[in-house]
């Protein structure tokens, strides 16, 4: 098979980038090492910048959002019982947020492939890549007890933080920025109404907590927990229970309790690969970056590098220009590294870290004063939030 780009992986990235592709004609297709199912069993983070939002409604795609996602024009800070109010839309002149899981983005863009002449390989096996360094690439793969080839002009490693892609570039090329948080995150999603019509981000003496929501009728809530903790620790009551605690009086009273539909750990950790393209490979979305959920910046930095890779590929195909393939990297780093500062600082002010001791603990004390006294600090966290513009 030949095709323009080959994309390995269907997670948001992939997915968004092939469509974008193939709405401007560029050839481009998807293998995927897992089946359609088992991606969209995944429970990921549910906030949606414009940047994504806008990628939805550019494709046409973004019908189901606007009818199941909730706008959310602001967010809490809570650290014992004080409740500080994030009024995103006020302090952006407008902005907001998309709650809307990322699950549901990514059967969105799904269930529109075939229709758009997206062609996506399902359980494709031992994806590797071939000759990256010049200018005719190529992906091979085993399928039905076959090996597969995909010829094309570039490869697109969309395949996440464990995929081949960013093992493929050289070691001599590559740099790694990381940090591991001496933490992990407890997850439930439960089919109650949210304790809140506004996301909540608890700093209790316990530890982490944050109230958040997939829609009016089902909740999804995490704590904090050690980073050697065990889910079978944690029946649905004692986490019920630490959540009522973690969250305050007046949020932690308003919980509805329910079965967990999933409960998982989840470690936390900051990571970032230099660079984002080396020749005929470029990556983008987790591949190239990891941040710590705590500011929900996952989803919209695969986002932000498949808008801006989606215009450097069509650039190429169409206008045969190299400047946008040429400064990809750059580009998207400098949008990648404000996200990893933002979401690296939310989870630095709203942890607690058994190593850092009275002081550090006086530093967030400090940091949640100024902030719940300075526009000027609420300010920068807003557009922080809801996404520094491409
Ligand atoms: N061959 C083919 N596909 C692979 C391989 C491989 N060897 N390795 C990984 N993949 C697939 C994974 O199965 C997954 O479906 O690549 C896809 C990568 O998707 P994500 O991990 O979702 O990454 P991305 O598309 O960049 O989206 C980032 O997803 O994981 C969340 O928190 C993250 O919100 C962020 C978003
Ligand atoms: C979620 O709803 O899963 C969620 C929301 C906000 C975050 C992280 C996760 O910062």
């Amino acid at each position: 098979m030949k095709t323009d780009v080959a994309i390995i992986g269907a997670g948001p990235a992939g997915l968004m980038l092939g469509h974008l592709l193939r709405q401007q004609g560029i050839g481009a297709v998807v293998v995927e090492r897992q089946s359609a199912d088992y991606v969209l069993g995944r429970i990921r983070a549910g906030v949606l910048e414009q940047v994504t939002v806008d990628i939805l409604n550019e494709l046409g795609l973004g019908n189901r959002m606007k009818q199941e996602g909730l706008p959310h024009e602001g967010f809490f800070l809570a650290d014992g019982e004080r409740l500080i109010h994030i009024d995103i839309a006020e302090l952006t002149g407008g902005s907001k947020v998309m709650v809307y899981g990322q699950t549901e983005v990514t059967r969105d863009l799904m269930d529109a492939a075939k229709d758009r002449d997206l062609e996506v390989v399902y359980e494709a096996k031992d994806v590797a890549l071939h000759e990256i360094d010049t200018e005719r690439p190529y992906l091979t793969y085993q399928k039905d007890g076959q090996e597969h080839r995909i010829d094309a002009r570039f490869i697109a490693g969309c395949d996440g933080f464990h995929g081949p892609s960013r093992k493929a570039i050289p070691d001599s090329v590559g740099k790694t920025f990381e940090r591991v948080y001496p933490f992990g995150w407890l997850g439930i999603l439960s089919d109650v109404p949210p304790c809140n019509d506004e996301l909540i981000y608890a700093n209790h003496s316990n530890g982490f907590a944050l109230a958040s929501m997939r829609s009016q009728t089902r909740s999804r809530y995490y704590i904090q927990v050690p980073l050697d903790e065990k889910i079978e620790n944690w029946s649905d009551d004692r986490l019920w229970d630490e959540l009522s605690i973690r969250l305050g009086p007046e949020a932690g009273s308003r919980i509805t309790r329910g079965p967990a539909l999933e409960k998982s750990i989840a470690p936390l950790r900051s990571f970032v690969f230099e660079p984002m393209r080396y020749k005929s490979l470029f990556l983008a979305g987790d591949a190239a970056h990891i941040v710590p959920p705590t500011g929900a910046k996952g989803l919209n930095l695969a986002s932000s590098d498949v808008a801006y890779l989606s215009r450097a590929f069509v650039s190429f195909f169409q206008d045969s220009k190299t400047d946008g393939i040429d400064t990809y990297s750059q580009t998207a780093l400098a949008r990648v590294w404000k996200s990893e500062r933002f979401s690296w600082s939310l989870t630095s002010l709203m942890h607690r870290f058994p190593d850092d001791g009275e002081f550090g603990r006086r530093m967030q004390v400090s940091e949640l004063d100024y902030i719940a006294s300075s526009r000027a600090a609420q300010t920068a966290i807003a557009e922080n939030y809801v996404g520094l513009p491409l």
